[in-house]
C-alpha cells in the first residue's frame, strides 16, 4: 500500500536525491497528472510513480552494477542508461518499502518501456519523455500523439527512442525497447499510424 507516502513526502525524497534533476521531476509529475486526468487514471499512484521514477538516476554506476549482479545480471550487457529503472524499482521496494506493484512496475519500465505496460506505466513513460522541460527533436509530435491515446503516445516515443538508439548506441539495444515499439505499432496499426503522422505534418 502507498497510504503512508504522501505526495509531499515523495517530493521531499526526490528533491533530496537530486536538486539538479528536481525540475525534471516536477515536470514529469505535472505532465503525469495532466494525462491521468485526461484518461481517468488513479492520480495518486501516477503521481508517486512520476515523482520517484528517477529515484536511482544518480546512483554510482558501480553500485548499480553490483546490485544488478543479484537482481538482474542480464541487464549489465546493455547501455547503462537502462539500469536506473530496474535499480530504482528495487530500491523503492527495499528502502522506501513501497509494495504497490503498479508503482514499482511503472518505475522499472520507464526507460525501456514494456509491451504489457498498464495505463499507469504508460503515463509515466510518456510524461518522462514529453514533460515541458524536454526540447529534443520530435518531442512535439510525441505530445500530440499522447493526446490522441496513451497507446499512440507510447508508440511515438518508443519509435523515437528506438531510432535514436540505433544511431548512437555502441552497446546492444535492450530487447524491451524494440519489443515495446513493435507491440504498439501492431496495436495502433501501421496504416493508422501513417495517417496520424501525415495529419500532424499537414497541420
Ligand atoms: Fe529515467
Ligand atoms: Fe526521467
Amino acid at each position: 500500500m502507498i497510504d503512508y507516502l504522501t505526495i509531499e513526502k515523495a517530493l521531499e525524497i526526490a528533491k533530496l536525491k537530486s536538486k539538479k534533476r528536481f525540475p525534471h521531476v516536477l515536470g514529469t509529475y505535472k505532465k503525469a497528472i495532466e494525462l491521468a486526468n485526461q484518461y481517468n487514471i488513479n492520480e495518486k499512484k501516477v503521481s508517486i510513480a512520476a515523482i520517484l521514477h528517477d529515484y536511482a538516476k544518480n546512483e554510482p554506476l558501480d553500485k548499480m552494477e553490483m546490485l544488478l549482479e543479484t537482481i538482474d545480471p542480464d541487464l549489465i550487457q546493455y547501455n547503462s542508461v537502462v539500469y536506473h529503472g530496474v535499480v530504482g524499482s528495487y530500491l523503492l521496494q527495499n528502502k522506501l518499502k513501497i509494495t504497490d506493484k503498479d508503482i514499482l512496475l511503472a518505475v522499472k519500465n520507464h526507460v525501456t518501456g514494456h509491451p504489457d505496460m498498464n495505463d499507469i506505466a504508460k503515463i509515466v513513460y510518456i510524461a518522462d519523455y514529453t514533460e515541458d522541460n524536454r526540447t529534443h527533436d520530435g518531442v512535439d509530435f510525441c505530445r500530440y500523439a499522447s493526446k490522441l491515446s496513451l497507446d499512440i503516445g507510447v508508440l511515438a516515443i518508443s519509435e523515437a527512442i528506438f531510432h535514436y538508439l540505433h544511431k548512437i548506441s555502441k552497446k546492444k539495444i535492450h530487447p524491451l525497447t524494440e519489443a515495446t515499439y513493435h507491440h504498439f505499432l501492431q496495436k495502433v496499426g501501421v496504416k493508422s499510424y501513417e495517417i496520424i503522422k501525415n495529419n500532424y505534418q499537414s497541420m
